[in-house]
């Protein structure tokens, strides 16, 4: 394997990052985009849907080419099966991976547990708290559901974030809208946001973000990193949008 420099060597310092989700569901049009973008100092995100179709494969080649990866899959199922999918990941050489704290302590511990035995390929572990498409009546539904009485989704978040902080977790991923509250209770996570618009450029088309901040807003509110993804892949000049975004990055904080 190839020589490979910790991704927890890599400390934020301080700059809020620029992720870009490639939310593709082809190989090749992800992969042109990496090439719009080469040079920028960005982190590529694979979700669910381009990782179905293009497999460990297309990361394997993102590495290759020397990309920061997000691995944004989301994992909640039966420690032995999250830690061995962790595991998978981790010897992919991805910087980031997704999990759900709803998976509980044993879960996230025992993945912490298992990747400390590899420091070198350590990806971050970023916990994923009630998803920012639940709103207050939705996620009702859930918890009264399971407990027989309603909570809101802002309390669910605050005590998964208290938890789960505890559990091992290198970082997590909420709304700016939470990154007050996250930053108060545990202010060494690595933060992640999304829902972020940038100030100049044409709307999404048929947009589903409804609690939008702008790069330079998630900034200045101490945002790790932000999640973009068609401001960026919709753009006619994705590479100017990049430049742009990663401009109004640069705060004084
Ligand atoms: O296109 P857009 O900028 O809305 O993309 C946002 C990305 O962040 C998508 O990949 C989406 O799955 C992801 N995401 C999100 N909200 C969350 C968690 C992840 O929008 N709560």
């Amino acid at each position: 394997m190839a020589p490979h420099r910790s991704h927890l060597s890599r400390v934020p310092n301080g700059q809020t990052e620029l992720i870009v989700a490639l939310d593709y569901a082809r190989a090749d049009s992800a992969l042109q985009l990496v090439k719009q973008l080469a040079g920028l100092p960005v982190i590529f995100k694979v979700g669910s849907e381009l990782f179905l179709h293009a497999g460990p494969a297309l990361v394997r080649e993102l590495v290759h080419q020397k990309c920061r990866v997000f691995l944004d899959l989301k994992f909640h199922d039966i420690p032995n099966t999250v830690v061995s999918a962790a595991r998978q990941a981790a010897a992919l050489q991805v910087e980031l991976l997704t999990l759900h704290l709803s998976g509980g302590s044993a879960m996230v511990r025992a993945v912490r547990e298992e990747l400390d035995h590899i420091p070198e390929l350590r990806p971050k572990l970023i916990g994923v708290s009630v998803l920012t498409s639940f709103d207050d009546v939705r996620w009702a539904e859930v918890t009264r559901a399971m407990t027989s009485h309603a909570v809101t989704a802002a309390e669910s978040v605050l005590g998964l974030v208290e938890s789960g902080s505890s559990w091992g977790i290198d970082g997590l991923v909420c709304s700016a809208l939470e990154l007050d509250v996250v930053r108060r209770i545990a202010p060494t996570l690595y933060t992640v946001i999304p829902g972020i618009r940038p100030t100049l450029g044409a709307p999404v088309q048929g947009d589903d973000q409804s609690r939008i901040m702008s790069p330079r807003d998630a900034a200045l509110a101490g945002a790790s990193s932000i999640v973009m993804g068609r401001p960026i892949t919709q753009a006619s000049d994705p590479r100017k949008v990049v430049e742009r975004v990663l401009a109004e990055l640069q705060v004084e904080r």
